[in-house]
């Protein structure tokens, strides 16, 4: 079992995975808008395991004999500056979900609610991943500078990005 506060913040929690995913999927948007498709790959592998992030927290609860309820998403922004202004967007975002699976460890310790802990100790080690990946590829938009030829073969390398699928999650 865990407590109704716990459950209250893990249900939270699963609407902020689902407004990630949306948000993601905006910037797709906006990417296969501006004709950058290898970058909007990329953002739709990330918004899909954001829906697979929702869906651990999502079956946890029922594990736990809780009840999961959901609640309405938030609309994402629509227009975007730059390609590179939507990674750093995607970093700024990664590091405030990160600061909330924080929140959310530090809710399960003073709860002395160890199960919870351990279940989220994957989330901490994920956001770690989580950065890195947005951080190196912002490091290489500051390589690139204003060359053209530079995005593009970045946008191809973003593209070659595989879909998420279940199976190949390493959980
Ligand atoms: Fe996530
Ligand atoms: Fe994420």
């Amino acid at each position: 079992m865990i407590s109704q506060a716990m459950e209250k913040a893990i249900n939270t929690q699963i609407n902020k995975e689902l407004y990630s995913a949306y948000y993601y999927a905006a910037m797709a948007a906006y990417l296969d808008n501006e004709g950058f498709e290898g970058m909007a790959n990329f953002m739709k592998a990330q918004a899909h395991e954001e829906t697979e992030h929702a869906q651990k927290f999502y079956d946890y609860i029922n594990e736990q004999g809780g009840r999961v309820i959901l609640g309405a998403i938030d609309q994402p922004p629509v227009d975007y500056d730059s390609p590179k202004q939507i990674f750093e967007l995607a970093l700024k975002h990664e590091k405030y979900v990160t600061s909330l699976i924080h929140e959310l460890v530090t809710l399960a310790l003073e709860e002395k609610d160890y199960a919870t802990k351990a279940f989220l100790d994957w989330f901490v080690t994920e956001q770690v991943e989580e950065e890195a990946t947005m951080e190196s590829i912002l490091n290489k938009f500051k390589i690139i500078g204003d060359s053209g030829h530079a995005l593009y073969m970045l946008d191809a390398k973003l593209g070659e990005r595989a879909p998420a699928t279940a199976a190949e999650d390493d959980d």
